[in-house]
């Protein structure tokens, strides 16, 4: 393995170009993107991080491909942050988080090993973020060994935070009792290294929803506690968890103490085909930014693997709670991507074509919720959405090749209808409601699409403006400050 991992660097410079190359999103330069990790703000920097199989399209090799940002459109690519290459992470450096301690970035993630029989192991290890943006790893802080009693192996995703009640760290991890039952555990340190175990999160899911929780999140809006993770094995019912995984969140109150979290019913972070394993943090301005897989883990039939990648993260949004709802909005710093401002009136009952580019943002409004008709907004590829007002009904349907399919979410008679949509050349962002509920998908086109139609029983005022593309930067390789 470490004589492949040799050509990494090489990798990470090859450009691949085809149509569904994406102008705004973060995407791998080759191989297979899934996490984001490590998101962590610093003197000003923003650190996105995420799993990488820079080898192939399969879900092998993890690394954490690092990328820094000071504005969110233009990128700088660093060399690779971690690589399996120790004993304990030799079958990939999985999901983790960051944290700045002591004025030093540092990176807590999941060494994920097979035994010579194929049997899991799991350890928790550490690793410091040098100012030259090389990455020293630090081993391992929580053994395998140190899993309690009564879980499985599949014990992995730590996201640290800094409890100021206490003054100590705490870490929530995805973990699956012996039952194969879902849940989190919850680890607490003084100093980030010795760590001990302190309880299993008491909610109303635990052990009762799906048989593995992962990339578990507890996080503060707004004065508001919000726990987000991934349960595997949800059934779906009606229009609820439709997606092989699903990702969500529940709002209420959160007792380190006592590990319970007393809460409100999960609600699904998205309701399109591709997201999943978001992750949050707090940046300097004090806000809470999530990013999230662009993916599943269904990327075999993917176009893109033909042309040697697959998978994107999403844009990054800001998450705010109002009532026990959480909101999520595109970053502000996408402003930086506009090109002219355009305003459209669409008249009602004629369908509309209009010339789009291939990247463009999309703002829709009603002053009222509107209780009758059907709006149709054709992508003119595969895609389409539909907006039933009678019905409250919104559905996404996708045609063709790839999964094709229809999801769902029900409208909130009490909101009034906006919509913002940002469309790259293959995924599409829906943010509705201001954005209490999202759609998010990949889209895949042969030809880039150059048209949108537009059919709505009311007349509607549209502001479009054409996106431009971000930037990344290669950062010289192998310097030492
Ligand atoms: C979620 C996940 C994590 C794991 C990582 C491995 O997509 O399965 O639980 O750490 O991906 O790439």
């Amino acid at each position: 393995m470490t004589a492949t991992f040799e050509n990494v660097a090489a990798l990470s410079r090859t450009i691949i170009t085809e149509p569904n190359r994406l102008n705004f999103h973060i995407q791998p330069p080759v191989g297979l993107l899934n996490d984001p990790n490590g998101l962590v703000q610093h003197n000003g920097v923003y650190h996105v991080f995420y799993q990488w199989n820079p080898l192939s399209c399969e879900h092998k090799n993890k690394t954490w491909n690092h990328l820094t940002t000071t504005n969110f459109v233009e990128f700088t690519q660093h060399s690779v942050a971690l690589m399996p290459t120790d004993w304990y992470d030799k079958n990939g450096c999985y999901s983790g988080s960051g944290f700045v301690k002591d004025d030093q970035i540092y990176l807590f993630y999941t060494g994920n090993v097979k035994d010579a029989e194929h049997k899991r192991q799991s350890y928790q290890c550490l690793a410091k973020v040098l100012p030259n943006q090389h990455v020293e790893k630090l081993g391992v802080v929580i053994d395998d060994s140190e899993i309690p009693e009564g879980y499985t192996r599949h014990f992995r995703d730590p996201k640290i935070w800094f409890d100021q009640s206490t003054q100590k760290w705490v870490a929530i991890f995805g973990a699956q009792t012996q039952a194969e039952k879902g849940t989190a555990l919850l680890f607490v340190s003084d100093d980030a290294i010795k760590w001990e175990f302190h309880g299993e999160l008491q909610t109303e899911y635990t052990r009762n929803f799906g048989f593995m929780w992962e990339c578990p999140d507890l996080l503060q809006v707004d004065g508001q506690d919000v726990f987000i993770f991934s349960p595997q094995g949800i059934e779906q019912q009606g229009i609820e968890y439709a997606n092989i995984y699903q990702s969500g969140y529940v709002t209420g109150n959160f007792d380190l103490a006592t590990c319970s979290f007393t809460h409100d019913t999960f609600v699904e972070l998205d309701r399109g085909f591709e997201f999943y394993a978001p992750q949050t943090f707090n940046d300097e301005q004090g806000r809470t930014i999530m990013i999230a897989w662009m993916g599943l883990p269904e990327e075999e039939a993917q176009p893109t693997c033909e042309h040697g990648w697959v998978h994107a993260l999403t844009i990054p949004r800001q998450l705010q709670v109002r009532d026990g709802v959480l909101y999520q909005t595109p970053l502000e710093e996408f402003a930086q991507l506009r090109g002219t401002k355009q305003a459209m009136k669409i008249g009602a009952d004629e369908a509309q074509k209009l010339a789009v580019a291939a990247s463009y943002e999309l703002q829709f409004a009603c002053p009222t919720m509107p209780t009758t008709g059907v709006m149709t907004i054709d992508f003119d590829g595969d895609h389409t959405l539909t907006c039933d007002f009678e019905q409250g009904i919104v559905t996404l349907t996708r045609r063709g090749a790839y999964l094709p399919g229809i999801r769902q979410c029900r409208l909130d008679a009490t909101h009034v209808f906006t919509m913002t949509i940002f469309k790259d050349t293959s995924s599409v962002e829906i943010f509705l409601q201001g954005g209490s509920q999202v759609f998010t998908a990949r889209t895949f086109h042969e030809q880039p699409v150059t048209t949108l139609t537009i059919a709505t029983p009311h007349g509607l005022q549209a502001t479009y403006w054409e996106l431009g593309k971000m930037t990344i930067t290669q950062a010289e390789m192998g310097n030492k400050e």
